[in-house]
């Protein structure tokens, strides 16, 4: 984006769109062409140092009763309307000039082309060729679609559309560089009350997608906004979607979100769909036990980290991704229930990305026992048919999720001495370990004897795509992979040979990993073919975010020549 760019924005005075802007602007300080139905007025002077609507009002009223008249509450609601909106396009204009951007401010409706077209000539004469537009004015008529008037519809949609037409119409297409539509997440999803607007919102959709094909070098994007802290969302409609579970969006996030979009390189996507979250709502537990199967097509194209961890000639799903895998799917059923626990979990099949790889994959949650707003306790499955439609089964484990997960308790063996002679190790080039560049959390080995080994780990700055279609909705599973690798440094250290996890007794799971944390494994038993240990994983004073009690791997000087390839 260049100095010399110049953006018309509609609604860009007040509200969601003026943040915008000024978040925008604080990056790229370019021209920008403001344009609201309000007018600047000079605010009357038994106005001045009073602020917030009641106050204003209260003041108003008694201005006009100390003059002996006798205004209108609607006469009222007008006049201090005019006065905030005075004061918070001013407040725009300020801060948008404060970052040394360019910036003006036209009245003017852009439902009327020719009002529009007039008072924007001059101003394009003055400021030059328009290269951007940000289409952000909208307006509400929420009712029942049978309690709106043809004048509501007509209101909602024309801001919206006819606005739309007539700001293209009043620029040289052709020389745009980027269109970007306030569109809604109730375009997307419909709500209640809405029809006209969601409408309006899904047509400048469909509009972006039109265009887009029409005009592949202008950069369009079309933001459906879920509700903001901000702007047409009032304290009323705010308290609406808490109880329906959807959180606002803050100012400070949404706006970021909007000006990453917008200087970020790339031409895509079209429509992005921004969301404040769902705040969860506690789903009703009925006594029924219930079976769920979830189908899942996997791919190494699909799931980029992979590619990190390869033995062999291939690509090998992790075992803490399969735990990913059937806690993430159990997640997104038992809503306000929070994951602790796994028992038995067992390593069958491997998932290897080769010739063998399923069409498909099922996870099977069967429920074991319920207590309503207490936990909930499931046997999960992944299996696959194989080419001759027998069933093979890949991983096995029993999961917990509990309404309230107890404290974290606190490791009290954490052995902080660096020992000097493993300051060298380097555990990912002296081929101990084959994890390519996401699993490489291990920082630094910190002591190991024939009963313990301690590292200290940072969690992986990975890209969200990265995790492909195991993201780290309840836990980081490359985070757990790396602490899980110092059993593989140990192995190494004390047998000569690789080893991979096989099977765990228990594990409990507190709170999310913080950038840095530590592992503490302490070894219970090991022969030439298997070890057997308790990891714990810990910050500095010994705070467990996670514990993994009868870590089993399998030993084998056979591994040792898989360990070192890349696909
Ligand atoms: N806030 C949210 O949670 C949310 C969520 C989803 C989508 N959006 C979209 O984001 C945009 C901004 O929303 P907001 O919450 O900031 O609303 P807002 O506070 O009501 O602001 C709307 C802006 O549009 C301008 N406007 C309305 N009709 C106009 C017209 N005919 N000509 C020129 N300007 C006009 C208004 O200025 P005047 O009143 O001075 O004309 C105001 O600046 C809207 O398109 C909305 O649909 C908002």
């Amino acid at each position: 984006m260049k100095s010399n760019f110049v953006f018309i924005v509609s609604g860009g005075g007040r509200g969601i769109t003026a943040q915008c802007v000024i978040q925008l602007a604080q990056v790229y300080p370019c021209n920008f062409i403001l344009l609201g139905r309000s007018q600047i007025e000079k605010q009357p002077e038994w106005a001045d140092n009073i602020a917030g609507e009641i106050e204003l009002k209260k003041q108003a009223f008694a201005y006009f009763n100390s003059q002996g008249k006798k205004p209108t509450p609607r006469e009222i609601n007008q006049l201090v309307k005019n006065i905030l909106a005075t004061r918070e396009i001013q407040k725009t204009l300020n801060s948008i000039n404060q970052l040394g951007a360019t910036v003006t401010y036209l009245s003017c409706d852009i439902t009327n082309n020719i009002d529009l077209s007039e008072k924007l000539a001059p101003i394009i004469d003055e400021f030059g060729q328009i290269t951007g537009i940000i289409h952000g004015a909208g307006v509400l008529a929420d009712k029942l679609i049978e309690n709106k008037t043809t004048e509501d519809f007509a209101r909602v949609y024309s801001t919206k559309i006819e606005g739309l037409h007539n700001l293209l119409n009043n620029v040289n297409i052709n020389q745009l560089k980027y269109l970007i539509l306030f569109s809604s997440a109730a375009g997307f999803y419909g709500n209640i009350g809405q029809s006209d607007y969601a409408i309006a919102n899904e047509i400048l959709n469909k509009f972006a997608y039109q265009f887009k094909h029409r005009y592949p070098n202008c950069k369009i994007i079309s933001f459906n906004w879920g509700p903001w802290d901000s702007g047409m969302v009032t304290s009323e409609l705010k308290e609406i979607f808490a109880q329906r579970g959807i959180e606002v969006i803050p100012i400070d996030v949404g706006t970021k979100v909007f000006a990453h979009e917008i200087i970020k390189d790339n031409n895509e996507p079209v429509q992005i769909l921004v969301g404040g979250g769902l705040i969860n709502p506690l789903i009703e537990l009925d006594s029924e036990l219930k079976n769920y199967r979830i189908r899942r097509k996997l791919t190494l194209e699909a799931n980029p980290f992979l590619q990190d961890h390869v033995i062999g000639n291939y690509a090998v799903l992790p075992k803490v991704f399969a735990t990913v895998w059937l806690v993430n799917t159990a997640q997104q059923i038992y809503l306000g229930y929070q994951f602790f626990s796994i028992e038995n979990h067992k390593l069958l099949k491997g998932i290897v990305f080769d010739e063998n790889l399923a069409d498909e994959y099922i996870v099977e949650l069967q429920e074991i026992n319920k207590i309503p707003n207490q936990e909930i306790k499931l046997s999960g499955k992944i299996w696959s048919k194989t080419k001759e439609e027998k069933i093979r089964y890949h991983y096995q484990c029993n999961c917990k999720f509990l309404k309230e997960i107890p404290a974290r308790p606190i490791y009290e063996n954490f052995d902080d001495c660096q020992d000097h002679k493993l300051i060298n190790l380097k555990p990912y080039e002296d081929g101990t370990l084959f994890h390519g560049k996401s699993f490489q959390g291990i920082k630094r080995v910190l002591n190991i004897s024939k009963k313990k080994i301690t590292i200290q780990c940072i969690l992986p700055e990975i890209e969200s795509s990265t995790f492909g279609q195991f993201p780290p909705l309840v836990f980081n599973g490359l985070a757990f992979d790396s602490a899980l690798q110092c059993m593989l440094i140990w192995v190494r250290y004390f047998y000569n040979a690789g080893s991979l996890p096989s099977f765990i007794k228990k594990a409990e799971y507190y709170i999310p990993l913080e950038k840095i944390y530590y592992a503490s494994m302490d070894v219970n038993f090991s022969s030439n073919s298997k070890a057997i240990s308790d990891l714990t994983l810990h910050d500095k004073k010994g705070n467990i975010y996670a514990i993994i009690l009868g870590l089993e791997v399998t030993i084998s000087k056979q591994l040792n020549n898989l360990f070192n390839h890349k696909i």
